[in-house]
């Protein structure tokens, strides 16, 4: 069974004249365990396609498969989207957004308590993934107190914790320098052995495009599969 399953998917933005058609017709498979880059040019639809996948924007049409649920079938297939978006999907966006009255801890600590976890064993497990992410020693910060790179860790450590089925990254490594951007796949990776995990990375990251084994260029709303280089990131 796939982890991620995209079948003709569409998306229009507006309507009449000053429609524009982002996405027009694009299909996308990633296997569990599987870590594939998205590529193409400023404005060709990589947004447009993990937000409709995130069920964050709804596709104008196609079909979108989760693990064993079609989620999207021309339509939404979901009753609880909120639900589907907390507990299978993991999302790191191209800036950090952090809460900023939950200090370091508790920003990564806030889902697995809001899933059931009890208090003291989802702070214990945050700052696995702090510490992981190499911001372990700002486990007691206040996001305000942190830098930018460091904030884009903690985010990446909060969309990890739940250990979501399928995690989508947007440029998850642009405010991070080369050894940390580094880390960041190589946990990415990780994750994806370890736990069976679907993952899309969009980048134009010349560093990190190397590692994917399979990717996806996006042009003008369509996608093509490439052969990546799968260099080792160890
Ligand atoms: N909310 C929106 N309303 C109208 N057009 C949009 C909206 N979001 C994105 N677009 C347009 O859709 C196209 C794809 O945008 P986007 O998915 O952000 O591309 P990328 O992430 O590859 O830079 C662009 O032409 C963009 O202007
Ligand atoms: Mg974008």
């Amino acid at each position: 069974m796939p982890g991620i399953l995209i079948e003709d998917v569409r998306k229009r933005y507006g309507q009449g004249d000053t429609a524009v058609d982002a996405l027009k017709g694009v299909d996308m498979v990633v296997g569990p365990g599987e870590v594939v880059g998205l590529i193409g040019p400023s404005g060709s639809g990589k947004s447009t396609l993990l937000k409709c996948l995130g069920a964050v924007i709804e596709p104008s049409g196609g079909r979108m498969t989760l693990g064993d649920d079609i989620i999207f079938d021309q339509g939404w297939k979901i009753s609880d989207l909120r639900a589907l978006r907390r507990d299978k999907i993991g999302f790191i966006f191209q800036a950090p957004y952090l809460i900023p009255f939950l200090d370091v801890t508790d920003n990564v600590a806030l889902l697995p308590m809001l899933s059931g976890m009890p208090n003291s064993k989802a702070r214990a497990l945050a700052l696995e993934f702090l510490e992981a992410l190499d911001v372990g020693h700002r486990a007691g910060a206040m996001p305000a107190q942190l830098s930018g790179g460091e904030q884009q860790r903690v985010s990446i450590a909060r969309a990890l914790v739940n250990r979501p089925p399928v995690i989508l990254a947007d440029e998850p490594t642009a405010p991070l320098d080369s050894e940390r951007a580094m880390a960041v796949i190589r946990i990415l990776n990780q994750m994806a052995s370890q736990y069976e995990t679907a993952i899309i990375v969009v980048t134009h990251d010349e560093k990190i495009i190397p590692t994917f084994k399979r990717l996806y260029q996006i042009r003008d709303g369509r996608t093509e599969e490439q052969a990546g280089e799968g260099r080792s990131v160890e």
